[in-house]
């Protein structure tokens, strides 16, 4: 992409409204236009950074055996009057009545659905374990949505659905949610702690919410020190494995992690003063196991080989895809703007000419840019006719992790610089060499 020809409005003032650095930054560098109260338009730079998160997001669930699929946003308010939740949930669910008067709503969520498209088509304990899942917008009547997309009232969520005959299986769907979870953020650059959490309106015994650890956290958590130690990296894991995937949920979960709603003083106290951690997160996913909670309800029986009917037993799992757009801002920026990790930046490489219109100049440029995308990377190429200062500021904002600056004085000895963002350190390359440095970085990423 040209800068030239692409739209990116930045903006120069700091705009009031915004409480926190991740949303002053996303308006900052043109990624969010909000269009109501706690409902935003994606903006291409911020459209490219949501998709490269949902991409992650499935990945790392079809690597785990689960099934991508989606469903609507509206949903018959009929399935929610059997689970009994159309009441239950308050204001927070909009709803909608349609031109034949009949009762409609936004989903805040697809247990019910999703329940009722198993129990369609699914009859027999041969088809089991299923995981369903998908990516789809969500609408939640938030009574004070604020921080941008971190507490919206439209947001996007990754929402996955397990299905199993025994209570053991479901488990075992639960600890596969963890590890690809685990999986996932890290990938995104993020360390997500699971923390013990409560079940709230879902309903259920099992859950673990994961947080990023941030000043800006709308949750207090508290934390035994040694977990942060903890790393997934890129060990392999067998998902159909019990064993393995037991002992990472052991592993990840076994020092004391948890929200203010489970916080059990006492038992925090156990720990060596030293290693107490009382700190703010934010929550970017939760896994729970509820049981038959929607199955009995709803009438979700399969045969179970034995000659008896039983309700399946279920899990959902779910991802803030749009709210970790705003988690890894405010987990890495600094006071020029936002750094964002190799795997959800939007362009891989900035590539800043210092003298639009001088034929070495420009011509160094495209052939850099043909380069790196004959590699497959995306570069952003700022070839407009601004000054150096100002095209520095725009590329440090907006938070490419890789800089190009080509200018006359370097290509004159046949050199190029590329900046780490994240550092601010340089190394003086050929063209050569650094389109291939730049490919290595990424070489993991890809
Ligand atoms: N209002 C919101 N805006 C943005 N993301 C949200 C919002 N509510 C929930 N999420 C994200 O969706 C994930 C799954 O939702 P869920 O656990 O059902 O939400 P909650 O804990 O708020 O009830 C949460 O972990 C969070 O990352
Ligand atoms: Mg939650």
């Amino acid at each position: 992409m040209r800068l030239s020809r692409y739209f990116l409005p930045v903006l120069k003032e700091t705009p009031s409204e915004a409480q926190i650095v991740s949303h002053r930054l996303m308006l900052r560098a043109g990624m969010i236009k909000q269009s109501a109260a706690g409902i935003y338009s994606w903006l291409p730079l911020g459209y490219k950074v949501l998709k490269r998160i949902e991409q992650i997001v499935h990945e790392e669930q079809i690597r785990a055996g689960h099934i991508p699929m989606l469903m609507p946003t509206l949903q018959p308010a009929d399935l929610w009057k059997e689970s009994g939740r159309y009441d239950a949930y308050g204001p927070e669910m909009l709803r909608i009545r349609d031109r034949h008067d009949r009762d409609m709503l936004y989903g805040p969520t697809n247990e019910e659905m999703i329940t009722d498209i198993f129990r369609s088509h699914v009859g027999s304990y041969k088809d089991l374990p299923l995981t369903l899942y998908h990516i789809q917008w969500k609408f939640r009547d938030e009574v004070r949505p604020r921080f941008g997309v971190m507490r919206g009232r439209e947001f996007l969520m990754k929402d996955g659905y397990n299905f199993d005959l025994t209570k053991e299986a479901a488990l075992h769907a639960y600890n596969r949610h963890l590890v690809s979870y685990l999986r996932t953020y890290e990938r995104m650059g993020l360390q997500a702690i699971p923390m013990r959490a409560d079940s709230g309106p879902i309903g259920g015994d099992d859950t673990h919410e994961f947080l990023v650890l941030a000043e800006t956290g709308e949750s207090e958590v508290f934390y035994d020190s040694q977990i942060t130690d903890l790393r997934f990296g890129d060990r392999a894991i067998d998902y159909d494995s019990v064993e393995e995937c037991q002992a990472v949920l052991e592993e990840f979960t076994s020092r004391y992690a948890r929200t203010d709603e489970t916080h059990d003083a006492e038992v925090f106290a156990q720990i060596p003063v030293e290693r107490q951690r009382v700190a703010r997160g934010i929550e970017v996913g939760q896994i729970f196991y509820f049981g038959t909670k929607y199955s009995d309800a709803m009438g979700a029986l399969v045969d179970d080989g034995q000659g008896g009917r039983v309700p399946v037993h279920m899990g959902s799992h779910g991802i803030g895809v749009s709210r970790l757009v705003g988690a890894i801002i405010e987990a890495s920026h600094d006071d020029k703007g936002i750094i964002w990790p190799e795997g959800v930046t939007p362009f891989h490489v900035g590539i800043v000419n210092l003298k639009q219109g001088d034929a070495a100049c420009d011509g160094a440029c495209e052939d850099l840019y043909k380069a790196f995308t004959a590699k497959g990377l995306e570069p952003l190429y700022d070839d407009r006719s601004e000054r150096a200062g100002a095209k520095f500021a725009t590329m440090d904002l907006i938070g490419l992790p890789w800089r190009i600056t080509v200018g006359p004085r370097g290509l004159g000895a046949g050199v190029v610089e590329l900046t780490s963002r994240r550092t601010g350190e340089s190394e003086e390359l050929s063209l050569e060499a650094a389109v291939a440095r730049v490919a290595e970085i990424y070489a993991p990423h890809m």
